[in-house]
């Protein structure tokens, strides 16, 4: 069945925290900019392009909403005449442009905007000789000591779902989603087995998409059935910023109430370099980088997690390198 529309691109995502000044030292620490900010609401920024990357609401915690990129006005009208979606409305936030506001099937948010003017400037990168292959010469790479980790852009969200496979078709009819990766624990053809989650990308044609923009998982094997936000993801500039994300991180965690959930290492299913920490409250947020890129030409894979896909050492699908998969990822503190 062909989707309602197809998405293009994801712009940013929006939680409620209790406290904002807590939560916008947090995101300062973790690389991010203050936009705006009053007594209800925060916008952070990262380093490249998109006005704001996170937006804050004052309140419980709670995961509130996603916001995807319409390819067109003609599409955002078009998901705003459909049942779960409201009729189209103004954005007063920078970079302007209008907002049509739905709800998946487990009440998370589901923002498809379309108009939003990105910034200009970006963050300079420093070109990264690889081996043999030479893209820096007579330059040299340069970090101020302490400095803060550059975020390029808002890149994905982990959520944990009530039923995974049907909160992926609800995404896929609405927004054009393809699965990129189903993780079963044990053999996938066996139709007793357990799906644990779905990896999902936007369809964009032959224009590679990142490998997940949402992964739905379990909320069942992981929340005790709650559906919550597992994680939010922001894409480094490159893994510099992943590593003095985590210079940074470690060094204020203790005074800050930071926590680090999991990291650094390198993932199977996506294969970011990945580092994952919580927040004051909770609510994990991710740096990554060096993550694949699929066009929509690219199958599904499903996959035994139980066992290593890669056939390159003991550790089943959890990471490559690095720690083991922590025993509190994705759990209901998220909120
Ligand atoms: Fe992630």
């Amino acid at each position: 069945m062909d989707p309602i529309i197809k998405a293009s691109d994801v712009q940013y995502c929006t939680l409620q925290c209790p406290d904002l000044d807590v939560q916008e030292q947090f995101l300062i620490h973790f690389g991010m900019h203050t936009v705006e900010k009053t007594d209800e609401m925060l916008l952070m920024k990262g380093d490249g392009t998109q006005p704001f990357i996170e937006k804050v609401l004052k309140g419980e915690k709670k995961f509130i909403s996603l916001a995807f990129v319409a390819s067109s006005m003609e599409d955002l009208e078009k998901i705003s005449k459909t049942e779960s979606f409201s009729d189209i409305e103004e954005l007063s936030t920078p970079g302007g442009g209008y907002v049509s506001k739905g709800q998946d099937l487990d009440g998370f948010g589901v923002e498809v905007v379309y108009g939003i003017k990105n910034l200009e400037k970006t963050a300079e990168t420093i070109p990264t000789n690889e081996g043999r292959t030479v893209n820096r010469v007579n330059q040299m790479k340069r970090f101020l000591k302490g400095s803060y980790p550059r975020i390029l852009r808002f890149a994905h969200a982990g959520l944990n779902a009530i039923n995974v496979q049907d909160s992926f078709d609800w995404y896929q009819k609405h927004l054009g989603l393809i699965a990129s990766d189903r993780l079963f624990l044990g053999d996938p053809k066996d139709p007793n087995t357990p799906l644990q989650g779905i990896f999902s990308r936007l369809d964009k044609g032959l224009e590679p998409a990142d490998h997940h923009t949402i992964f739905f998982l379990s909320a069942a094997m992981l929340s005790e059935g709650k559906p919550v936000m597992n994680h939010v993801s922001f894409e480094m500039f490159n893994i510099d910023d992943v590593f003095t994300g985590n210079e940074m991180l470690e060094a204020k965690k203790d005074e800050f109430n930071y926590f680090q959930e999991w990291g650094i290492g390198r993932h199977y299913q996506g294969s970011q370099l990945f580092d994952y920490w919580r927040n004051p409250f909770g609510q994990t947020h991710e740096h990554q980088t060096d993550g694949d890129m699929f066009d929509n030409t690219f199958p599904t894979r499903d996959l035994n997690v139980t066992i290593d896909e890669a056939g390159l050492g003991e550790e089943p699908g959890e990471s490559q390198w690095g720690p083991a998969f922590s025993n509190t990822f994705g759990n209901a503190e998220n909120g």
